[in-house]
């Protein structure tokens, strides 16, 4: 199985599956306790269906749209991820310079494994970086500073991670930052001889944003659930969100907001966008999913703010519905980790080439010219 043979989802997660030492592959693929919100994530959209209109003259539609003050080609980016280096050695540099070719946003983790000054060197994309409110404040503040000098376009906070979800799927493999040999994960790293190969001969892992501050998660192994609890501010608030916010002092989203009154709450703050989401599902488990909520938080306050999909997208059909219901645009996490760790910058510009190809045709069949055509008489829920 290669790269051509990767049409959708599960054919990207195969084939990342076969090329990742379990632990790597179950930490991306794996979802909080039951996993109940990262299946529902998935399955509320086929709660409802689209109504195409015939006939429309379409041609060929046009898929861009505005988000974050920047004009990108298609309504789809990459969401901020962890330790990219753990699925393909050029890491978030692949990523970066793979969105860059579509004209949509990478986004940054604050645990990347690149600097933030590195990835702004290579692409002059659209750029978002994610944030964490750390415990120890100067780390986030710097991370706001580096953004703004390295020319990222929009900040997003992620506000659903105050406390690390009950991954079990981590408990059981032992899976931690910096990966850690033990005798539990010994033969699954051994059965991956050329991902061995090329963790130990590459560019040594570190948490680089963040390693002048902490050795943990780059000298000190930790699993990310005690790294999440060690590192972030349980307690923050509101007061810190918009301090963040103003000190970032552009266009600025919520990562993880699923309510309406939280979303009215975040214009009052000064966001323009945010993003709903569960944090695919690793968080809170029994979390309503990102689309079962877009249309009521559209409805409330989409004239005042972007509002990005952030969860369960699979496939171009998905997009068009959380159009539909009221989205500026999604993102993914999960699906473009799987093409990365399959083929690199190749798998993730595979993967963005299918979905754009999906968005497209789907387009047409919808008889829809652009993306505002696709409102709320385009989609009927079932119930
Ligand atoms: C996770 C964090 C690090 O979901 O985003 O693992």
């Amino acid at each position: 199985m290669n790269l051509k043979d990767c049409h959708n989802f599960s054919d990207f997660r195969k084939l990342a599956k076969k090329k990742l030492p379990s632990p790597i592959f179950h930490y991306i693929d794996g979802g909080a306790d039951d996993e109940s919100t990262l299946r529902r994530n998935t399955d509320s959209f086929n709660d409802c269906d689209l109504v195409p209109n015939i006939l429309a003259s379409v041609g060929k539609p046009d898929l861009s749209t505005t988000l974050f003050g920047r004009k990108i080609d298609m309504p789809i980016f990459l969401s901020p991820a962890a330790m990219q280096r753990l699925y393909h050695p050029d890491g978030d540099q692949a990523s970066a310079r793979a969105a860059e070719k579509f004209n949509t946003f990478y986004s940054m983790s604050s645990m990347g494994n690149n600097t933030i000054e590195e990835v702004s060197n290579i692409s002059s994309g659209p750029k978002l970086f994610q944030l964490y409110v750390h415990k120890d404040r100067s780390i986030s503040d710097d991370l706001i500073d580096r953004s703004r000098r390295s020319g990222f376009d929009a900040m997003c906070l992620t506000v659903d991670t105050l406390v690390a979800g009950n991954r079990e799927k981590d408990h059981r493999t032992g899976f931690t930052t910096p990966p850690k040999l033990t005798l539990q994960s010994l033969m699954s790293f051994a059965m991956r001889p050329k991902w061995v190969f090329n963790y130990l001969t590459g560019k040594k892992f570190e948490l680089s944003n963040v390693k002048k501050k902490t050795d943990k998660g780059t000298n000190i192994a930790k699993s990310v659930i005690e790294y999440i609890n060690e590192q972030y501010d349980p307690a923050m608030g509101w007061k810190d969100a918009e301090y963040c916010a103003k000190k970032w002092n552009g266009p600025f989203a919520l990562k993880g907001v699923m309510s309406v009154e939280d979303a009215k709450k975040a214009i009052d703050i000064g966001c323009t966008a945010i993003m709903i989401s569960n944090h695919g599902g690793r968080q809170l488990d029994g979390s309503r999913s990102p689309f079962d909520q877009v249309k009521a938080i559209s409805d409330a306050v989409g004239d005042k703010l972007e509002i990005i999909l952030d969860g369960g997208v699979r496939r171009g059909t998905h997009v068009l519905k959380a159009l539909a219901a009221g989205a500026t645009a999604c993102s993914f996490g999960k699906m473009f980790l799987f093409s990365l760790a399959a083929g690199g910058q190749q798998g993730v510009e595979h993967l963005l080439q299918n979905m754009h190809d999906e968005i497209n045709r789907n387009m047409v069949l919808m008889g829809c010219k652009n993306l505002k055509e696709l409102n709320s008489s385009k989609l009927i829920y079932r119930k």
